[in-house]
């Protein structure tokens, strides 16, 4: 666990994209349910957590990705924030309000878990999608991660319906969490 409270910044230089890429291929397999295979994992990385992919995240104009850093620079974690319209017709089905932000990807290193740093990580996140005028976030979460479920919930977000995630040929059937941000105590998480 980290002792002091980590700074969040959005990712500008893409020359970054690396550093962020390593965090995000130790903390995939974190997420997974029990019994993913490593060749999962691993294929679900190089199909989608390169560093090319992240320099392709930092550079587009509707996505931020943010990072804590501890008081080296290191990263504790990070998050992927997306402010377009949901592709998954089941998404759009239980999430109707516009304009809408999903925070795609929420993680952190185990060393930093229970530390504060995905607290601060996501009311980053949050701010950002309030900055860009939407009015509620999104999020997909495997049922089985009960520990990032009770996160979110604490954040302020809850369950709203599910959709399919495919890892490894599998059918995940993941929760959709909402969270509102017109509510009177702003876009920051309780
Ligand atoms: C999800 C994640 C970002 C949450 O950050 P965190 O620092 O672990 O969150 P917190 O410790 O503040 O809160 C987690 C809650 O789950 C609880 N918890 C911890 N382990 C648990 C478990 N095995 N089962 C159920 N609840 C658990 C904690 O006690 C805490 O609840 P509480 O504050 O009411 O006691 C972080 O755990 C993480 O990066 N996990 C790996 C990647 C991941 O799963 N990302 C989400 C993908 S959708």
């Amino acid at each position: 666990m980290t002792s002091s409270a980590p700074t969040v910044e959005t990712v500008t230089d893409p020359a970054d994209a690396k550093a962020v890429a390593s965090v995000a291929a130790v903390t995939f397999p974190l997420a997974c349910p029990p019994g993913t295979t490593t060749e999962s994992t691993d294929a679900f990385v190089a199909a989608n957590l390169t560093p090319a992919h992240f320099a392709d995240h930092i550079t587009a104009s509707d996505r931020d990705v943010l990072v804590a850093r501890d008081a080296g620079r290191a990263i504790l974690g990070y998050t992927l924030v997306v402010h377009s319209e949901p592709s998954d017709p089941e998404v759009r089905e239980v999430v109707p309000m516009r304009p809408v932000t999903e925070i795609s990807k929420v993680y952190v290193l185990e060393s930093a878990h229970g530390s504060g740093t995905a607290q601060a990580l996501v009311a980053a996140s949050l701010d950002r999608a309030f900055a860009r005028g939407s009015v509620a976030a999104w999020l997909g979460v495997s049922n089985v991660n009960v520990r990032a479920q009770r996160f979110y919930t604490k954040s302020g977000f809850r369950i709203v319906g599910r959709k399919s995630f495919w890892l490894g040929g599998i059918e995940e059937r993941d929760y959709v969490m909402v969270r509102d941000l017109t509510d009177a105590a702003g876009s920051r998480p309780a």
